[in-house]
């Protein structure tokens, strides 16, 4: 039986389909330990991020992951330009729904079907709903996604065509997760939630082992978005469990963006805060990393300090240079995407630093 553990006052509960949060309002983790990484057991697996399904907390020999995956992982990294040999991009729009989101929506799903749910509930700026509405119809699972009226309407076209159906909600990304979870309490079913959820983040992890397999050891620096930090906190545990199976001498510095129209994180790492005060999104272009206040700051701020990172916020006008930059390079990133970019564009990187950029949707899922 799966345990979890709450982050802020150390309460501990037995996993069950419908518990989402502690007593005191704080986020759930997983009580494990660092998985012991067994490299050779990779190749029994098929080449995607399920290769790393060992070093997930699911009971040895499980399959359910089999009648839930689509082949999602296994992105490619390539070089950002000859002319830039330490610099990759990694690929995360080439998922089968066209985003990052993909690797923890495929590893959730797959608890979600484990757990026997016949339907779930996610909140989402439109990709990690996407993700989960298409996981959920492959596991035969109902599904709601509440989003924005204003999210993008090739995402609700997406999310509506796996079968899901659409709460479209007016008012901030706060209100919009509210109204998810007094439906998940009212209902009492299984949250889906990118953000609450822990085996989520067991699924972004992967983004880090593929690095380690690609490169054949780790990046100097990582350059990640964050809005809820579920890339950041993914790769953040993957090569944190490479480092302490001895397989990396060092973790990657993360270097982490957010617009500056709504950058909280920024706000707390400036001013040496133990987690992030809500502010007001006074309106991005950056629809996917427009988050006010979110509910992991704590351990965002923990992971990029433990790794002598730093934050960085962009202005509107350099997203879209940035994305008009990328596209000249071949890579058409959604809009959001194109904020990493213009975050590996300001930061002042040492000669010879190896250098990951994350490209996370793809740029037709823009508005
Ligand atoms: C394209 C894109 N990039 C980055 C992010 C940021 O992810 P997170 O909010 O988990 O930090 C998102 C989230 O929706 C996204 O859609
Ligand atoms: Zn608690």
């Amino acid at each position: 039986m799966n345990q979890l553990i709450c982050n802020d006052c150390g309460k501990k509960y037995e996993m069950t389909p419908t518990l989402w949060k502690c007593d005191c309002n704080g986020v759930l983790n997983l009580v494990k330990d660092t998985p012991q990484i067994d490299i050779a057991a990779w190749n029994h697996y098929p080449n995607s991020l399920w290769r790393y399904v060992e070093t997930m907390p699911f009971s040895k020999g499980s399959k359910t992951w089999e009648s839930v995956t689509m082949g999602e992982g296994q992105t490619p990294l390539i070089v950002l330009d000859p002319h830039e040999p330490n610099t990759y991009v990694k690929v995360d729009y080439m998922m089968p729904t066209l985003s990052f989101k993909d690797r923890g929506a495929a590893v959730l799903m797959t608890k979600a079907k484990e757990l026997g749910v016949s339907k779930v509930i996610a909140d989402s700026s439109g990709n990690a709903g996407t993700a989960i509405a298409a996981y959920a119809a492959r596991c035969e699972i109902a599904c709601d996604i509440y989003l924005s009226d204003e999210t993008s309407p090739k995402k609700i076209a997406q999310i509506k065509a796996h079968g899901a159906t659409v709460k479209e909600i007016r008012g901030t990304r706060e209100d919009i997760a509210a109204a998810a979870q007094k439906a998940v309490d009212a209902e009492n079913v299984f949250y889906a939630s990118h953000v609450y959820n822990p085996y989520f983040f067991e699924g972004t992890k992967t983004y880090a082992y593929e690095i380690y397999e690609q490169i054949k050891g780790a990046p100097d620096a990582l350059i990640i978005p964050v809005g809820n930090g579920t890339l950041l906190l993914g790769a953040y545990y993957g090569f944190k469990e490479l480092f302490e199976n001895g397989l990396i001498q060092k973790i990657p510095k993360i270097i982490a963006i957010q617009a500056k129209n709504c950058a909280p994180l920024v706000k707390a790492y400036q001013n040496a805060e133990e987690s992030a005060s809500p502010v007001t999104n006074t309106g991005t272009l950056a629809e996917g990393i427009a988050i006010a206040a979110p509910a992991r700051s704590k351990q965002i701020l923990e992971a990029v300090q433990d790794t002598n990172g730093t934050f960085i916020d962009i202005e509107e006008d350099e997203i879209l240079n940035a994305r008009s930059k990328l596209s000249e390079k071949g890579f058409y990133v959604e809009v959001t995407s194109a904020v990493n970019f213009a975050g590996y564009m300001k930061y002042k990187k040492e000669a010879k630093e190896t250098i990951v950029i994350p490209l996370c949707g793809a740029g037709i899922k823009s508005k």
